[in-house]
C-alpha cells in the first residue's frame, strides 16, 4: 500500500507530465500552423511519450492501492517567437522536470519507498534522454540560424523522428 505522502507527490507528478503533453501539443500546432511540419510531428510524437510517462505513474499509484486524482492543467502558451525559441523552452520544461524527478526519488527514500524508488528510477534515466534530446534540436537550430534553406532541411529531418527517439 503507498503511503498518503508518496500518493500525493505522484498526483502531482501525473499531472505534470499530462501538463508536459499539453505543452508540447501546443508546440505541434504552433509548428503546424506556422507550416513546419517536421517539427510538428517531432512534438506530437514527444506529446505521445509524456501522456505514456503520466499513465506509467498513474498506473504505479493504482497497481499500490492508492487513489488516483486528476487535476486542472494550466492552459499552456500558443506561439513562441521562433522554432529555437520553441525548442529552447522545451529544453527547460525537461530542465524543470528532471528537478522534479529527483526530489521525488529523495521523497521515496526518505519514506523508505523502495517501489516507488524502482518505478523513479526508470524516469530518472529517461530525463537524461528526454533533456539530450532536446538540446540536440537547440544546437541544430542554432547552427542553422537564420538561413532558411537550413530550416527547411532541419524540419525535414525532425519530421523523421521515431517513437523511441
Ligand atoms: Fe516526461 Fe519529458 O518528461
Amino acid at each position: 500500500m503507498i503511503g498518503k505522502k508518496m500518493e500525493e507527490a505522484l498526483n502531482d507528478q501525473v499531472r505534470e507530465e499530462l501538463s508536459s503533453a499539453y505543452l508540447y501539443l501546443a508546440m505541434a500546432a504552433y509548428f503546424a500552423h506556422e507550416g513546419w511540419d517536421g517539427m510538428a510531428h517531432w512534438m506530437r510524437v514527444q506529446a505521445e511519450e509524456e501522456l505514456e510517462h503520466a499513465l506509467r505513474i498513474f498506473d504505479h499509484v493504482l497497481e499500490r492501492g492508492g487513489r488516483v486524482t486528476l487535476q486542472a492543467l494550466p492552459a499552456p502558451e500558443e506561439t513562441w517567437p521562433s522554432p529555437l525559441a520553441a525548442f529552447q523552452a522545451a529544453y527547460k520544461h525537461e530542465q524543470h522536470i528532471t528537478g522534479r524527478i529527483h526530489r521525488l526519488v529523495e521523497l521515496a527514500r526518505a519514506e523508505k519507498d523502495l517501489p516507488a524508488e524502482a518505478m523513479l528510477g526508470w524516469f530518472v534515466t529517461e530525463q537524461v534522454e528526454e533533456e539530450d534530446h532536446a538540446l540536440k534540436v537547440v544546437q541544430l537550430l542554432e547552427r542553422v540560424g537564420g538561413d532558411g534553406r537550413g530550416l527547411v532541411l532541419a524540419d525535414r529531418e525532425l519530421g523523421q523522428r521515431g517513437k523511441e527517439d
